[in-house]
């Protein structure tokens, strides 16, 4: 399938990096949300992004303004011509079936529906649809404009077809498809979270300080940066939910989240998106 068209639903973090990703890799690309408050912030992160790829040399001027011209939307209409539509909006099960439902009422057969879900069942968001063969999960990794990894997830009724215009796509974007099964946390946050989540659980026990425990992950391990760190980038209340989904799904109590992460989340100590996570952000 020959995709041209892609409507991007949601445009916090992970929407509106995937809508500038699409457009300066040559797509016709719309953005919506439900206020234009989120609408105006994602336009100015996307202006700030290519400002600073363009400086560096990693995209040039007619790619910038591509970006900078990305039509927004506060409704689905633009859904009736895409041929792929990527869904980015908040990670409620119920929200998001809702959402396909919609969807799939609203584009051409032939529109390949994705998700950018971080843990919720591609079958099952599927299901909510009468063409679970073209539903598919494209994982994007936060920031979506640096991250070389898009993890490419099956539902049960997935078609090869729709796998491989939806791997073609990751590759034009300039990333690298990586297929994963329909399992809780896909293959990212099946190791990921658990990390983070034993990261927390080290300084819940006074193990090490925050910045101990960072600073051995990054000079020990080469990680780019630590995991409570990390957690701020994510966001602790979605690193929250993913853990609940694999504690609650695949039944095991190694997965069982750690009382502080529930506590921080309690308090909306969300990470960097609050100003406050494990490090402080408010200056
Ligand atoms: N657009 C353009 N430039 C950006 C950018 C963006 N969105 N974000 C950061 N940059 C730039 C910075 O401005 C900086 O530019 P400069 O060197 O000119 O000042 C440059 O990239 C490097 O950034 P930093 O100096 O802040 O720090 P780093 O060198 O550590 O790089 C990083 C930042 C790429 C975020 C790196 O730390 C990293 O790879 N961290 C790990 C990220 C990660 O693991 N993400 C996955 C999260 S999991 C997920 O998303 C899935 C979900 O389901 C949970």
């Amino acid at each position: 399938m020959d995709v041209k068209k892609i409507l991007v639903v949601g445009a916090g973090t992970m929407g509106n990096g995937i809508a500038q990703t699409a457009s300066i890799s040559g797509y016709d690309v719309t953005m919506t949300d439900v206020s234009p408050e989120i609408l105006e912030r994602a336009t100015a992160v996307i202006a700030k992004s290519v400002e600073k790829l363009a400086t560096k040399g990693v995209i040039d001027e007619t790619q910038k303004e591509a970006a900078l011209q990305i039509a927004t939307a506060l409704d689905l209409e633009a859904a009736r011509e895409a041929d792929l539509v990527v869904e980015a909006a908040t990670e409620n099960p119920e929200l998001k079936l809702k959402l396909f439902a919609d969807l799939d009422g609203m584009a051409p057969e032939k529109t390949i529906l994705a998700s950018n879900t971080s843990s919720i069942s591609l079958t099952k968001i599927g299901a909510a649809t009468k063409r679970p063969d073209k539903v598919i999960g494209m994982h994007f990794f936060n920031p979506v404009p640096l991250m070389k990894l898009l993890e490419v997830v099956r539902g049960l009724a997935t078609s090869d077809e729709t796998t491989q215009a939806v791997v073609e796509v990751g590759r034009k974007m300039g990333k690298e498809p990586v297929e994963a099964m329909d399992s809780p946390g896909f293959i990212s946050n099946r190791i990921l979270c658990p990390m983070i989540n034993e990261a927390v659980f080290a300084l819940q026990e006074g193990i090490g300080t925050a910045e101990a425990i960072d600073t051995v992950m990054k000079l020990g391990m080469n990680h780019p940066m630590g995991p409570l760190a990390l957690a701020d980038l994510i966001g602790l209340d979605v690193v929250l939910f993913v853990l609940e989904v694999l504690h609650r799904d695949l039944g095991e109590d190694k997965y069982r989240p750690c009382p502080l992460l529930r506590k921080m989340v309690d308090a909306s100590y969300l990470g960097r998106k609050t100003g406050r996570g494990f490090y402080d952000y408010s200056k």
